[in-house]
């Protein structure tokens, strides 16, 4: 199927859609059920934030790409993990998580809205993780660039025109042999249209170039949910 047909199932499909916040995953719905079915069991609080975003449509990463979160926490050993545009705490739970169980360490969760930054205060409280994750209300990138520190891993979340000024600061800030990971890389399907020229379809696909024409980025788009760039910092 070529990318313009590929565009048009997909436009049909969100148009279904009532609430043009959700995510319209690329993946067959009962592939995206299976995939998130095969995620162990959670904290009921992680469950019920789930259930929430599913309400209110808030756009969490969900529990497929949660996991993966967790496990690439895990397997780089990150203590030191920067995450960009936070929202209620679900993603900043599976990082927190995966620090907790390499040791101890610090998740920054970075949101510039102070009800939603109160909200995963009371949430990571809840999942007995607030000990290893410092809150920080403002704008997320400029945030990053005054830490005037390295990290293991950063995760990037921020609205989608911003990704491409935010790579500088991001490759920056991860030392060499760190992580990041940036969720969206498929953006439903937008990226696909060639009729979508918003700036977050645009700032999607120049994000994407960027890194991959990078040579200090090694990376790969894993196209769970709505598509997740895991990329290493080789130098
Ligand atoms: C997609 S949601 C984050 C969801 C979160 N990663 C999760 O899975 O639980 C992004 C949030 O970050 C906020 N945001 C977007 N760009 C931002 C920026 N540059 N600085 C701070 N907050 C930002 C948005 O308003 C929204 O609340």
């Amino acid at each position: 199927m070529d990318g313009i047909l590929i565009a048009e199932r997909l436009r049909s499909r969100r148009q279904k859609d009532d609430d043009p916040r959700m995510t319209v995953t690329l993946l067959p719905p009962e592939l995206a059920a299976y995939l998130d079915q095969l995620v162990p069991p959670r904290h009921h609080i992680l469950a019920a934030m789930e259930a929430e975003a599913a309400i209110s449509g808030f756009p969490i990463i969900g529990p497929a790409t949660g996991h993966l979160c967790y496990l690439l926490t895990r397997i780089s050993g990150a203590r030191r993990v920067f995450e960009l545009g936070s929202g209620f705490g679900y993603s900043t739970a599976w990082f927190a998580r995966g620090v907790k169980d390499n040791g101890g360490g610090t998740v920054h969760h970075v949101v510039w809205d102070e009800d939603l930054s109160q909200q995963a205060r009371t949430h990571l409280r809840a999942l007995g993780l607030a000990d290893v994750v410092q809150f920080h209300v403002g704008e997320a990138v400029t945030t990053l660039q005054n830490s005037n520190e390295e990290f293991d891993l950063v995760f990037n979340d921020i609205d989608k025109q911003d990704y491409p000024a935010a790579l500088g600061v991001i490759t920056a800030r991860v030392r060499p042999g760190g992580l990041l990971i940036a969720d969206n890389l498929l953006w439903g399907g937008r990226i696909f249209d060639p009729g979508d020229q918003s700036p977050e379809t645009a700032g999607i696909r120049e994000f994407t170039r960027l890194v991959e024409g990078d040579p200090r980025w090694i990376s790969s788009v894993v196209p769970i949910r709505d598509g997740v760039l895991v990329a290493w910092r080789s130098g």
